[in-house]
């Protein structure tokens, strides 16, 4: 949510900023703006609606700097509009602050400044953190102390920049509960809530940690506690040369169709990472092979700690939740430990049942949602073992976590998620096989068995994406459609849910994931012949209770649409479109069934006009809770 940059240095810094922004624009895009210094004036510029808008500002008004912060929004407190749009200034129009995160006493101390005579313009809450320190600047003269005073203050998790005509050559950054990153060039430095967005610049890189602050020089930077005491912590040397930074489409119309037919590689990478063939062992010890982090990935759990573990908790949101509910079905089956799934954010405000013989897994592709976090640290506080599943070996999720394993996919730009999903579904056999092994639950024998049909994965991923052109075709059919439901069971459970949320998302139009079992209990009243049922029918232990739900829909008139493996005929007879795959076993279908939904709610949404990259009111780093 929300993303800010900065840049001091020699060269211009509108240049700079925007191409950082455009980094971090999947963290919002309500509205983006930048505040420079130029003849030492503080000028601000903003724009509403997407860093285009902003880019066209730019290039019109060229504003000449060599130092400057911007900011691109998801709104939270007010609506997107220019007033909201960050920077947000003091009274006096000289210092200019960006934020991301919530200040959640903001009304308090907006009541008790508005008292002193401090004039708001916005309806933000970061407004009230430039009033806070124009109070203190006014008193003491020094901005350290200012800002200093300011944070002990605020209530919530934020990361700030700021800057001020009345010190030209400085950046101060804060970071409370956030990410920041700062970079160091030759008398250069950058800023940005995102790493990748400063690695395009400089190898050498600090992050800060929580409740730091850092005052940022022409390629030096100081670090201060929030009492003050100056941190002494060296830039570390990140590899950034094998180009996981470009964001490049690669000559597909958007990111999100690249990202799809990049399944297969990334498959190929994950698996390839951490299992080497049928008859080696899973092992996560490897360090960290992808270029978008610094720190090596690994699960040390032995034998001795895994027999402690009684149950399994899963947390995290949207789509890395329903890649949690897969793992659930895989780990259950494979390990015989009850594993249950919640949504991070209904873990606050209760009381967790989890301790020493619980592990609990996050997951979450940015290793950034606030609410995910949240929970895993609680769940540590309490005593469980943790284990993080992310795409991001340099978030927050895998300092807070004792175990770790990375995605090997890249950078992912479109908002929706659709290689990490398959990357984390992924990291979930691996996981149940690695338990299963030190567990001894399933017998070798079965276990290269299994081994050998998960390596065989990305080729079978390979065909469902070269039918493509029939699944948009097939896919078309269905464009009117009012309302959608999905349907599987069992292990292509998590599935509907994926396949109804990817459609909502990126089309706009209303859907909904079933247990198909669930149909007859309640949704089945929306059926009609505009509301379309997709079922997922893949032989197996659950094939014809599947099969005997959707034809309870048929029979409401329902257009049904399945995806179903090739040569099943019970499906060419009972549905009007079959969205193929090629035959799989059920224990690792979801790893396929789910491509055919990515690609219609892909097809769909683009030929209904939608922003299919950065679809309205999204954004991809969730850092709010
Ligand atoms: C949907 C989507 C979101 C995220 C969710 C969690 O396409 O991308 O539902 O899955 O916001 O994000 P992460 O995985 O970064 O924690």
């Amino acid at each position: 949510m929300c993303g800010i940059v900065g840049y001091l240095g020699f060269s211009q810094a509108a240049p700079v900023l925007l191409s950082s922004l455009r980094c971090l624009e999947y963290r919002g895009y309500d509205s983006a703006g930048v505040a420079v210094i130029e003849n030492g004036q503080l000028a601000v510029l903003k724009a509403t609606g997407k860093l285009s808008n902003l880019e066209v500002l730019l290039a019109e008004q060229k504003p000449q700097s060599t130092i400057g912060i911007g900011h691109t929004r998801w709104a939270t407190h007010g609506v997107p509009n220019n007033n909201n749009a960050h920077p947000h200034l003091d009274c006096t129009g000289t210092l200019a602050i960006v934020h991301n995160g919530i200040i959640e006493n903001y009304q308090t101390l907006r009541s008790e400044l508005t008292g002193r005579g401090h004039l708001f313009k916005s309806d933000t809450d970061t407004e009230v953190v430039a009033h806070l320190i124009e109070d203190q600047l006014k008193q003491t003269g020094d901005m350290l102390t200012s800002i200093r005073h300011a944070v002990s203050r605020l209530e919530g998790a934020y990361a700030l920049g700021v800057v001020s005509q009345r010190f030209p050559e400085t950046i101060y950054a804060v970071n409370h509960r956030y990410s920041l990153t700062v970079g160091l060039g030759d008398n250069e430095s950058y800023l940005a809530s995102d790493s990748v967005a400063v690695r395009q610049y400089t190898n050498r890189i600090l992050r800060l940690e929580q409740s730091e602050i850092a005052e940022i020089g022409q390629g030096v930077v100081k670090l201060y506690s929030f009492d003050g005491i100056a941190v002494d912590r060296q830039p570390v040397v990140v590899d950034t040369s094998t180009g996981a930074f470009v964001i490049d489409k690669a000559g597909y119309k958007h990111f999100l169709l690249k990202e799809m037919h990049e399944q297969p590689t990334v498959m190929r990478q994950t698996l390839g990472k951490y299992l080497k063939h049928p008859n080696a062992p899973v092992d996560f010890s490897v360090g960290n092979a992808s270029s978008i982090g610094s720190e090596s990935c690994a699960v040390n759990l032995t034998a001795e700690d895994l027999s402690g573990v009684h149950r399994i908790l899963v947390v995290a949101c949207g789509t890395a939740y329903h890649a949690g509910l897969v793992g659930k079905y895989i780990i259950e089956s494979l390990c015989g430990i009850p594993t249950e799934v919640e949504v991070a954010s209904e873990m606050r405000g209760r009381d967790l049942l989890v301790n020493q013989h619980t592990l609990t897994i996050a997951v979450s592709q940015s290793g950034e949602t606030a609410d995910t976090l949240s929970a895993i640290t609680e769940a540590a506080s309490k005593g469980s073992l943790t284990l993080g599943i992310t795409n991001r070996p340099d978030s927050h999720l895998c300092h807070i976590t004792s175990n770790l394993i990375v995605t090997e996919c890249g950078i992912e730009v479109s908002v929706a998620a659709t290689k990490t999903f398959t990357a984390q579904c992924a990291c979930f056999y691996l996981l149940a096989l690695y338990i299963a092994e030190r567990i001894g639950s399933v017998s070798p024998e079965r276990l290269s068995q299994l081994k050998g049909e998960l390596l065989a994965i990305p080729i079978l991923q390979e065909q469902v994406l070269s039918r493509e052109n029939e699944i948009k075709q097939k896919s078309l059919r269905h464009a009117g459609a009012r309302d959608v439901v999905f349907v599987g069971r069992g292990v292509n459970y998590p599935i509907a849910l994926e396949g109804a949320l990817k459609l909502k998302e990126l089309s706009y139009i209303h859907a909904s994931g079933y247990a198909a079992g669930e149909l007859k209990h309640g949704p089945i009243a929306v059926l009609d012949r505009d509301v379309p049922v997709i079922s997922i029918l893949v032989p197996g232990a659950l094939y014809e209770k599947t099969l005997s739900n959707a034809q309870e829909a048929r029979a409401r008139n329902a257009q049904m649409i399945a995806v179903a493996v090739d040569g099943d005929d019970n499906a060419q007879k009972t549905f009007d479109t079959v969205l193929s795959i090629p035959p799989v076993d059920e224990f690792f279908s979801p790893l396929l069934t789910v491509i055919p939904l990515q690609l219609l709610s892909y097809f769909i949404a683009d030929h209904l006009g939608r922003d299919v990259d950065q679809p309205r009111n999204l954004a991809k780093s969730v850092t709010v809770e």
